[in-house]
């Protein structure tokens, strides 16, 4: 079965094919970070128009990539929430014209679902696993993520802990009280003046930083730590402490240095040590960096102890990482760290399945259109949906 999956939720423009619901014939996606890097954020009536003018090419390129025809594709899929009204709009609209035009079955799809179902996709049909063309079309392979599972959803409006018995069955364990960890990251990034997104520019703060220490022979031992918010015998999450400790004590370096621009946040960008002499610079920095290191440690501490505790009071195999804080080293890091010892095995996807892509659309959508579930051409946007959990 070839799905054309169809991502528009957010400021990512993405078109894949995907046979099977694992197998990626073309994925391609088009990135709108340059343009909201220079407002600190989406900006989402920017991000709408953008992706009008992108879905239909990047649908094209994507057949193309795929040496598919429209005869070839069996269903379309499209992200149909939680996102931006305006963006979901988009790629939801133009998924079920191409539908309707074509008489192909079509699916909604949850976003978060697909961020999960991102575990299930293989870059290229596997040479070892020669599949018997009456089984391709199974929800199970070998090779695929194996039931019972705890799956850690963390993206940028999203920090749930889930576990899965099976597909498409989700039970909550935990979530976030506030802010969600891809949320965290960028905010903390504001406060420091490292842009946007915020994830991969603690990511690299927090490297260089580290490399600055060992290329000076200094021990690299982080001077600062940072509060975790445990709410000991829940699943739960909370991140919005460590973001008030981070802007105190991004507060206090400025007032060490020099004084900073304020920030509409009501933080101080403490960003402007570039503006010294190289020296002072290169030391600022390394504090700044050290600071995104900080900051990292406890939210990877947070989840990694979390998710472990899950997988040992569940009795799973396998963990998996999905959306885009999935993509963050020291997180994939500090889990195997934790599970390895279990006999746990932790799995994620490759950096570009992590963040937002139409590859994981085509590959959730498959495992519900096996079931023969289809949604009807009047299916609207849901910008607050959920995942659809389970009631125990
Ligand atoms: O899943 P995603 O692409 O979009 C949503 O569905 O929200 O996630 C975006 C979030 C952003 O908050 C971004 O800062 C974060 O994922 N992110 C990372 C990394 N790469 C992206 N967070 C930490 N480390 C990374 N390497
Ligand atoms: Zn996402």
């Amino acid at each position: 079965m070839l799905v054309l999956g169809i991502e528009s939720s957010c400021d990512e423009t993405g078109a894949a094919i995907i046979k099977d619901g694992r197998y990626v014939l073309a994925n391609v996606v088009a990135s709108q970070t340059e343009i909201h890097e220079r407002y600190g954020g989406v900006v989402p009536e920017v991000a709408s128009r953008q992706q009008l003018a992108a879905v239909l090419p990047v649908i094209e390129t994507a057949l193309q990539q795929a040496h598919c025809c429209w005869e070839d594709i069996d269903a379309v899929a499209a992200t149909y929430g939680p996102g931006l009204a305006g963006s979901l709009l988009v790629g939801l609209t133009v998924g079920k014209s191409l539908a309707l035009a074509r008489d192909l079955p079509f699916l909604g799809v949850n976003h978060l679902e697909a961020h999960i179902y991102a575990n299930w996709l293989r870059l290229a049909p596997d040479a070892d696993l020669q599949i018997d063309a009456s089984e391709a079309e199974s929800a199970y392979l070998p090779g695929d993520p194996l039931f019972p599972l705890i799956c850690l959803v963390v993206s940028g409006a999203h920090s749930e802990l889930v576990l899965m018995r099976d597909h498409t069955d989700y039970l909550l364990l935990g979530r976030t009280r506030d802010d969600a960890a891809g949320e965290a990251f960028d905010k903390v990034a504001r406060i420091l003046g490292l842009g946007y997104p915020g994830g991969p520019a603690i990511q690299q703060a927090a490297r260089l930083a580290e490399e600055e220490l060992r290329q000076q022979r200094l021990p690299v031992r982080n001077p600062y730590r940072l509060p975790r918010a445990w709410l000991r015998g829940t699943y739960d999450f909370s991140f919005s402490g460590l973001k008030t400790a981070m802007l105190h004590l991004a507060e206090g370096l400025v007032a060490d240095q020099q004084p900073g621009r304020p920030l509409p946040s009501g933080g101080r960008q403490v960003s402007r040590y570039t503006a010294m002499g190289s020296e002072a610079a290169k030391r600022g920095q390394v504090h700044i960096g050290l600071l995104a290191a900080g900051f990292q440690e406890a939210i990877v501490d947070v989840l990694a102890v979390k998710t472990r505790m899950a997988a040992q009071e569940y009795h799973v195999r396998q963990v998996l990482l999905a959306g885009g804080v999935a993509a963050n080293v020291a997180l994939r890091a500090r889990l195997e760290e934790e599970l390895t010892p279990l006999g746990v095995q932790l799995q994620y996807p490759p950096i570009a399945f992590c963040t937002d892509n139409a590859a994981m659309v085509a590959a959730a959508a498959f495992f519900h259109l096996l079931r023969g579930e289809r949604h009807d051409l009047d299916l609207d946007v849901e910008p607050n949906l959920s995942l659809p959990f389970r009631q125990e």
